[in-house]
Formats: C-alpha cells, sequence, structure tokens
C-alpha cells in the first residue's frame, strides 16, 4: 500500500509511526510532515487548505489511502472531494464533520437524538446571548460555534465575565465567523475521558479509553491548552461504563448520523464528562486526539494500516484491535509563552539520548529542521511518549526520558496521568 498522512503534528507522526510497523506499507508518505516523521517517510510540502491540490498530491502518488490527521481539512470537505476523485480516504464527509465544526450543530444533533449532554441555550445573536444569560445557574459554559483552535471555550463565574466574553465573541468578532453564534451550556463536574471509535458508518471499532490533561499547569490549573499530555492503560475505564458509553452514547450517534443523511466514517472522538449521573458529552471531534493518539498507538498491537483500509472501503466489521495490557504516558514539552503567542526556533537536544531508553519514542509535534539540527516550531513542541508495564512504570519512564531533553523556555506538566496512578493505587 502507498499510505499518505496529512498533517504535521504529534498525532501525526504517531499515525506514521504505527503505519509504518505495517507489512502491508510499501511507501509512506508525509504532507506537510515534520522532522519526525521525515525519518519513516518522504516529506512533501502541501496547502492543508487547498483541497483540490490534496487530491492531485494523492493521485500522483497513487495512494491507497489517505490518513487526514486535522480537523480544518474534513471540515471544509476534503472526504467529498477525495471520494469525487475516487480516492480512498479514513474521514468523515463535510456534512457528517459538522459535529466538530459547530457546536450549535452538535448540540442540537444530541438532543434530537437523546444523546446525554449538557443543558443549553444556543445563541445567533448577542440580544439572545444576554437573555439567556438571565436565566442561568452559575458558573456557566460560552463555547463558540465554529472552529477557534482550543480558544472557543470559556467558562464564566460571574454575570460580568460571562458579558465580557459575549461581548468579545459576539461584538468584537475575536475569533472571526466561529464567535458569530454561540451555546451557553451547563457547567458540569466529574472527570473527563476520551472515548475514541473508527466507524465506517455500520461497524463501530472502539479504541482503548484514554484521558488528555488540557489546562497548562499541574493540577489542572492555568488556561486550557490544545493538550499538555495524555495516556492509556487498562484501568481508565471498566467494563460496565465501556458497554454504557458504547449503548448510550457511540451507537445512537452513529445511527443518528445515518438517519440525518450524514452517514460518517472516520475517527470520531467523543469528549465526555463522567458526571455522578453518568457520562455526558462535552464535545465531538471528527479527527483522532492530539496528544491521545500518541498512548493509544503506543498500546496498539493491531496493524493500523489494515484497520483503516477497511474503514476507508466501508468493511470494518471485519477488522479489529487488540491492546497490550501495558500502559502508556505521553508528556508534552511546550514552548515558552505557549498557549499564546510561543517562542520558536529553540535549539533542541537530547533526543537521541531520550530515544534510546526501553519504550520510549519522541514524537515531534512543533519542529523544524535548521543547518541540519532540530529546532522547535510550535507551541507543542514534542510529545515524549513511554510504554511500559503498568501506568507507574510507564510514568518514571516518560519523566527519564523528559530528563534527557532540552530547549530554552521548555515547559511541562509533571502531573501526567496522576489520577490513573491513585486509581492503580486504589486497586492494589
Ligand atoms: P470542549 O472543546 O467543548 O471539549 O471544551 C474544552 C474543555 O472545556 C473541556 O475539555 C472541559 O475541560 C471544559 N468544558 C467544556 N464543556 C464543559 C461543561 N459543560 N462543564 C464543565 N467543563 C466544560
Ligand atoms: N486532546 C484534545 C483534542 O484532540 O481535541
Amino acid at each position: 500500500m502507498n499510505v499518505l498522512v496529512l498533517g504535521s503534528g504529534g498525532r501525526e507522526h504517531a499515525l506514521a509511526w504505527k503505519l509504518k510497523q505495517s507489512p502491508r506499507v510499501k511507501k509512506l508518505v508525509c504532507a506537510p510532515g515534520n522532522p519526525g516523521m521525515a525519518r519513516l517517510g518522504e516529506c512533501v510540502a502541501a496547502d492543508l487548505a487547498d483541497l483540490k491540490g490534496l487530491a492531485d498530491l494523492a493521485e500522483k502518488l497513487k495512494a491507497d489511502l489517505t490518513v487526514v490527521g486535522p480537523e480544518a481539512p474534513l471540515v471544509a470537505g476534503i472526504a467529498d472531494e477525495f471520494a469525487r476523485c475516487q480516492l480512498p480516504l479514513v474521514g468523515p464527509s463535510r456534512a457528517a464533520a459538522e459535529l466538530e465544526g459547530s457546536k450549535v450543530f452538535a448540540k442540537e444533533f444530541m438532543k434530537r437524538h437523546h444523546i446525554p449532554t449538557p443543558d443549553f441555550t444556543a445563541c445567533a445573536d448577542h440580544g439572545d446571548a444576554y437573555v439567556a444569560l438571565c436565566a442561568v445557574e452559575w458558573p456557566v459554559v460560552i463555547k463558540a460555534d465554529g472552529l477557534a483552535a482550543g480558544k472557543g471555550v470559556r467558562i464564566a463565574e460571574t454575570p460580568d465575565e460571562a458579558t465580557a466574553i459575549i461581548e468579545a465573541f459576539m461584538e468584537k468578532h475575536e475569533l472571526g465567523a466561529a464567535g458569530d453564534r454561540v451555546v451557553i451550556e451547563e457547567y458540569l463536574e466529574g472527570e473527563e475521558l476520551s472515548f475514541i471509535v473508527l466507524t465506517d458508518g455500520k461497524a463501530v471499532l472502539p479504541w482503548a479509553a484514554s484521558q488528555d490533561h488540557k489546562r497548562l499547569q499541574d493540577d489542572d490549573r492555568g488556561p486550557n491548552t490544545g493538550g499538555m499530555g495524555a495516556y492509556s492503560d487498562e484501568g481508565i475505564v471498566d467494563a460496565g461504563l465501556r458497554e454504557q458509553l458504547l449503548g448510550e452514547i457511540v451507537e445512537p450517534t452513529i445511527k443518528g448520523l445515518q438517519a440525518d443523511g450524514r452517514p460518517y466514517q472516520g475517527f470520531l472522538y467523543f469528549g465526555l464528562m463522567l458526571t455522578r449521573d453518568g457520562p455526558r458529552v462535552l464535545e465531538f471531534n471528527c479527527r483522532m486526539g492530539d496528544p491521545e493518539c500518541q498512548p493509544l498507538v503506543a498500546r496498539l498491537e493491531s496493524d493500523l494500516a489494515e484497520a483503516l483500509a477497511k474503514t476507508a472501503a466501508g468493511e470494518l466489521a471485519s477488522a479489529r484491535l487488540d491492546w497490550s495490557s501495558d500502559a502508556a504516558v505521553c508528556v508534552v514539552l511546550a514552548s515558552a509563552g505557549y498557549p499564546g503567542k510561543p517562542e520558536t526556533g529553540k535549539l533542541i537536544s537530547g533526543l537521541a539520548e531520550a530515544e534510546k531508553l526501553a519504550g520510549v519514542t519522541v514524537f515531534h509535534a512543533g519542529t523544524r529542521l535548521e543547518g541540519g539540527r532540530v529546532v522547535t516550531a510550535g507551541g507543542r513542541a514534542l510529545g515524549v511518549t513511554a510504554r511500559a508495564a503498568d501506568l507507574r512504570a510507564a510514568v518514571d519512564r516518560v519523566y527519564a526520558a523528559v530528563e534527557k531533553l532540552h530547549f530554552e523556555g521548555m515547559h511541562f506538566r509533571r502531573d501526567i496521568a496522576a489520577r490513573g496512578l491513585q486509581k492503580l493505587q486504589a486497586r492494589r
């Protein structure tokens, strides 16, 4: 198989790393890729907004499979473009990707199909929003409707804070068109969980569960980020919860999309809150998670290329995924300034030393080559990932690898997987 991976982050490096291990993959091309991906296959320049150009590239490469990492090309309709050219691709159509592309659509979809989600009001203009805010309990969550690169969800503790957010989103248009509509949502407490499945619209293949760490600093303090680390182990979700998630959330979602004439194919990410009253969907993503992908592929024992080819072909019912009982942890090394404007161009040292450690892989997220040396090129620079027999050993391993790595301004969380470690201790 010739496989094309689109994207340049840690998730895409992790997907490429796992695809490369498949005996079926003869040629791996990454567009645009990054220096880590360049060690696995050829990297070619590409504009992910140019859907026609990407289809031309896949055609030229005779790609048997294209795997899309980020959401933007999916929300823009890359799957429809590839379908027109009869090019196999993993990812939902533009209509199905609206689950991530519009929070108003996603919330109304869930209401229509009785999928448990926090109560909400959808507001089409700031007048509606100020009226809705008169009848809420505090705090509330305010979500911009469109894609906002992680900046579109804010928690307001008071009416003054909420007013300032509505003003910023809907009157000053700080997020552009993404903030033209908002969802005002009930604030929920509980533990968050990332539950990701592969589907071809009929069969559903759930991945192992994982947990992200969205806040910048230890103990979930500081601003939200794209994700500062993630882990996956057998203890996150027990068989009962897994069945409940599949029956009450995943199945109604896939069937609901089908019923609405938007059949879904690709990765579907359920961002969940486990509340005292049961699991609730906070968000959908129309793609794999980042950084969840990194520990997940580290635990995946099956051939990813085969599963993805079957997804694209509508033959997922005959695929399976086996998971190691090992645990895996990814710690993101971020640049100074992140999640605001990151400092870049800083020399990264210790890559080879870190990767020499058993069970460790360093996924590149925001890096580039400068004179043959790897320097930082984004907010999340690296995703250091370790696999080991249990979560304690994986955490020790990942932080031993982090110790080897350095760049000016580097910062990271020291408590990735702490919640999982508590559970592990409780089980023993
Ligand atoms: P989202 O992009 O919708 O997942 O929101 C980003 C983050 O905001 C989530 O991962 C949660 O940490 C938080 N969040 C979103 N919705 C809620 C909610 N209804 N209650 C509490 N926290 C939320
Ligand atoms: N880790 C959160 C996301 O991929 O959206």
